[in-house]
Formats: structure tokens, sequence, C-alpha cells
């Protein structure tokens, strides 16, 4: 098969792990007789470095002509003092915006070998980490009305956070049928006791759970699912929420499993033209160190390869490799602890692609 993929390095040691990752998807290429096209798109810190701002219109109409787009991480302090429109975040949001990707979808779940590597008390670990965190991602407070003003002689400042029913109604079907893939169960975390857009999300999930009746529906507040998440993990399956929450949730659900260097991401909307990218950050502090964990990456193409471009033996050839690699007791230095084998951003690549 054919594929066009849109290559966003991303910023500070991001180049790192997204040219690792080129390399696995070429041996995945060449083993199964595909040709993947890259695109190299500019968004983020190297898009206002080189171009001006952090997506410019011309990059977006790029990745909009890909089968799909592979992203490292974006940002760093050598942009943390521009104004808001002109941060490399933005670019992201407007990415997302612009490829209508109204669906994050976010595995939190633990690698048996990095079990020890989890900060939680060994008997909750045993009980099994294995849950999705579906975000919608291009609405609420990251696409609400933004603004700072004065008022009697200070500043004031002001987020909106809004929802209509037709953007909650899609990622709530997203949420059920996610969850009909699994174990059924569909978790649905608001703050409706406080919020108006809970309380539309609320209606528009009762109504959504009649066209599932195999899916246990429940409902759980923001901060008790916060504490949930640490309590108990293995009573989630699905977690479905807005963006804000979603955002801050999936780090908590990430470091459960031990690092979050190894948590890839998807986000799709109602075309197969996703883009994958790791959750977390661009970690400027271990930039050009070859330091940095590949494996979110590296697993966000097998994500690509699953989602967007129907290739599922090619997707598990890579995931079980790197389960391959975590056996032989590699690691890098997120997910260090005793007796394992620390190596680089490179030697854990040459590890993976000698599995392939
Ligand atoms: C994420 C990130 C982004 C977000 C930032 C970089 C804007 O934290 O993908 O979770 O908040 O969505
Ligand atoms: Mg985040």
């Amino acid at each position: 098969m054919k594929k066009k993929i849109g290559v966003i390095r991303g910023d500070c040691s991001s180049p790192e792990i997204v040219a690792q990752t080129l390399r696995v998807l070429d041996r995945i290429a060449e083993k199964h007789g595909h040709e993947f096209e890259y695109t190299k798109i500019l968004m983020g810190g190297e898009a206002i470095d080189e171009m001006g701002e952090p997506l410019p219109q011309s990059q977006l109409e790029l990745c909009l002509q890909q089968d799909s787009v592979l992203l490292g991480a974006i940002g760093g302090p050598k942009w943390e003092g521009l104004p808001g429109p002109m941060r490399p975040e933005k670019g992201l949001l407007a990415l997302r915006a612009g490829m209508g990707l109204y669906s994050n979808n976010r595995p939190a779940k633990i690698w048996p070998q990095l079990a020890a590597a989890s900060p939680l008390k060994k008997e909750i670990v045993d009980k099994g980490i294995d849950f999705i965190i579906v975000r919608e991602l291009i609405g609420g407070a990251y696409f609400g009305r933004h603004e700072l003003y004065e008022n009697e002689g200070e500043l004031c400042a002001l987020d909106t956070m809004p929802y209509s029913e037709h953007e909650i109604e899609r990622i709530g079907r997203i949420g059920f049928e996610t969850a009909m893939k699994r174990r059924k169960k569909l978790c649905m975390v608001d703050k409706h006791n406080v919020l108006e857009t809970s309380r539309l999300w609320v209606k528009v999930f009762d109504r959504l759970k009649k066209e599932y009746p195999e899916v246990e529906y429940s409902t759980m507040f923001v901060d008790n699912c916060a504490m949930q998440i640490c309590k108990d993990p293995a009573q989630f399956d699905v977690i479905v929420t807005e963006n804000l929450f979603g955002d801050i949730l999936s780090d908590e659900a990430s470091e459960i499993t031990g690092s979050i260097g190894m948590i890839p991401s998807s986000s799709l909307g109602s075309t197969k033209n996703g883009l994958y990218e790791p959750i977390h950050g661009s970690a400027p502090d271990i930039a050009g160190k070859n330091i940095v964990n590949p494996i979110a990456c590296i697993l966000s193409a097998a994500m690509m390869l699953r989602f967007s471009f129907d290739m599922p033996a090619e997707a598990d050839e890579i995931e079980q490799a790197v389960n391959a690699v975590l056996d032989q007791g590699l690691r890098t230095a997120d997910m260090m602890s005793e007796g394992m084998k620390r190596v680089g951003t490179k030697e854990m690549t040459d590890a993976i692609l000698a599995q392939i």
C-alpha cells in the first residue's frame, strides 16, 4: 500500500524521537512491501522560527493532503515569552481544529515489565491498569473566548467553556463505540454539580445510552475521578470527557503506568486522516543528548497503521517488538529501575528494529 505521511518533527528533544520512528516505519514498509512517502511539515516552535507563525496556512493545507500526520511534541523555553496566539501550542490547537480532530484516544495500559516503575502500591497495580481516555479535542475552554481586560484599574481575565449538543453527541458516540469493542464499561467524567456544560453533557449522554444498552454506563465528578485513578484504576475501562478534564486526567493516567514516555495517542475526526503523537511534551531539558524515550512516538506510529491505514498486523509487529525489548530489560532513563540495562534513544530503537 502507498501512504502519504506528514511529518512534524517538533521542538527540543522531539526531532530525535521522530527520526527514530521513521526508521521503524521504513523497516515495516520494506518488510511488507508498502511505500510511505514522508512530507516535512512545520508546526510549533520550528514554524515560528522559520515562517513567523506557529501554523502557517500552507502547512495546515499540507496536513490535509496527507493520509495521516505523525507529530513528536512541540514547545519549549525559547518560545515561553510569546503572546498567546503566537505560542507553539497555538499551532497544535489550530492543527487539531483545522483537521477536525474531535476525538483524542489516550490508552493507559501498564506494561507488566514496568509495573515496578509505577508510583502506585503493588497491590493496586496488580489488579491491572488497562483503560482508555477518550478526550473531546476541539471544544470547551481550549476553543472558547479568551480575554484579558481591565476593570477599575486592575487586570482581569476570562476564558469561556462552550459546548453544543452535536459536539457532545459525536464524542459520546466514540466513547460508547470504544466501550463496545472492549469491556463494555463507559464512565463519563464531568462536574455537573457546578458546570452548565456538564449538565448538557449529562443530558446528551442520557439520550445516547439508550442506543447502547449493553454498555454499563456511569458518570463521575472529575475531582473524584482524579482520586479514583490513583486509588483503584482497575475499575475503569473507557473514560469519556471534555477537553480540559481529559488533558489533566490523561497525564495522571499515564504516570501511573510507569512512564509518560510510553503513551501514544491518536486524534481522529470524521475521516481516517488522523494525527498521531506521544502524549508527553518536548522534554527540553534532555534535548540533544540521546536520552529521550522514543517508544511513545513509535507506538503512535503503530496506532497510525492500525487506525488510519488498516494495517493491524504491522501495528501488532511494532507493539510486539516493544514488548520484546522491555522483556530484554532495556530501559531509557525515564523508566529505569534496578537491575535493568540503561540505553539511549537510538540504541532503544536499534533493539526494536532488530525484532521486526
Ligand atoms: C496535550 C498537551 C497540549 C494540550 C498542549 C501542548 C497545548 O498538553 O496534548 O495534552 O493541552 O492539549
Ligand atoms: Mg496535556
